[in-house]
């Protein structure tokens, strides 16, 4: 699979060329967080994030709720945007929004806000897809990679690594053939009877226990693809056995069952991310996604940097989970390729790398 935006219209018009000044609001919608960054330059200038907590309840995310509360929060949270950054809508070069992948109901809102916008203001409009995004988030800080360059990208609905040539050449080389690493953990937690979503929680915990206390099987899969659902299958089955010997099992050994999960799946990571270190020759790796806020996977990455000589980058927080951030820093690329969309695109729940 690999990447490129040949296919997509030159239809952007170049309001921003007289002062070479490029600044583009971008819009993020794709699952349960409703965001709005501006990006001045390449420079972000505000990323500013509502977080939806009607889903706690539920233990997962409904997409109803999640495309209501994006309707609610998508006018304030824009105006919040464009405050933080001291521009006003008149001032901004081009419209950016998440086009793929994602929850269609959220993902719509998000689509249709920012095709209105481009529409009313007469300026180009820009599709991004919310995976290279998480990649490209490695080039926000003035300590960014130089191309080519590895990205081991985690989140919730996505396990990949991507080999990066340029910021619009991206291929993906190795995925999750099931869970996602941060389905991974959220699962777990579950089982462990922590709140959604887990990860987060896990993290917190496993900070106070021994990643060795427990050992749980690693899969075997080829190439440069996981697997997470033994992983969920694995814990599941343990703690039954070892409830029925001692029902607060999980409450006498939370913090090590929390560290022993989040080691075992740092381990499967970083074991496949060394092989696409061996296997293309490439050592500037960085890790993107909500699961690389991960405090585990962050010392992992920097570990492993210092031991096989790699040049590691991580994202600050707020980078790695979902931003509209990340997509005003892909936005930035695209304009200055001119690859813009026509007013007619439509958001899709699962998508090809566009
Ligand atoms: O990238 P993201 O915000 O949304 C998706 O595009 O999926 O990732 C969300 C995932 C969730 O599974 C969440 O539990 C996980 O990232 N996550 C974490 C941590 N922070 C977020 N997992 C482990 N440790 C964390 N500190
Ligand atoms: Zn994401």
């Amino acid at each position: 699979m690999s990447f490129s935006s040949e296919n997509q219209n030159e239809t952007g018009n170049n309001s921003s060329t007289e002062n070479n000044s490029v600044r583009i609001l971008a819009i993020e919608s794709s699952c349960d967080d409703t965001s709005a960054s501006v990006c001045i330059d390449g420079r972000i200038a505000s990323n500013y994030v509502a977080n939806q907590k009607v889903h706690e309840q539920y233990g997962g995310v409904v997409p109803e709720l999640a495309s209501r509360a994006h309707m609610q929060n998508i006018v304030p949270v824009v105006d919040v945007a464009l405050k933080q950054a001291g521009i006003s809508l008149q001032e901004i070069d081009a419209i950016a929004f998440t086009q793929s992948p994602g929850l269609i109901g959220s993902l719509l809102v998000g689509a249709q806000f920012a095709k209105s916008l481009a529409l009313a203001l007469s300026k180009p409009l820009i599709a991004v897809h919310h995976m290279q995004a998480h990649v490209l988030a490695n080039l926000i800080e003035e300590n960014r990679p130089s191309f080519p360059f590895l990205c081991l990208t985690v989140s919730g609905g996505h396990t990949q690594i991507v080999l990066a040539r340029s910021p619009l050449e991206l291929e993906v080389i190795g995925e999750t053939i099931d869970d996602a690493a941060g389905e991974a953990f959220d699962k777990s937690a579950k089982l462990l009877g922590l709140p959604y979503p887990g990860g987060p929680l896990v993290d917190k915990n496993a900070q106070l226990g021994n990643p060795l206390a427990f050992k749980f099987a690693e899969p075997q899969i080829p190439e440069l693809n996981f697997s997470f659902s033994g992983l969920k299958t694995s814990v599941l089955y343990f703690l039954q056995a070892k409830q029925k010997e001692d029902e607060k099992f999980i409450e006498n050994n939370l913090n090590d069952l929390c560290a022993s999960v989040q080691h075992t799946i740092i381990q499967i990571l970083l074991k496949k991310l060394k092989k696409a270190v061996a296997q293309t020759g490439v050592k500037n790796v960085c890790i993107a996604g909500g699961v690389s806020a991960n405090s585990g996977l962050r010392n992992a990455l920097q570990e492993a940097g210092k031991k096989y000589g790699w040049k590691t980058f991580i994202p600050p927080f707020q980078y790695c989970t979902d931003n509209a951030g990340m997509i005003a820093i892909t936005a930035y690329y695209k304009y200055k390729a001119g690859k813009f969309s026509e007013l007619d695109v439509s958001p899709t729940a699962r998508a090809e790398w566009n």
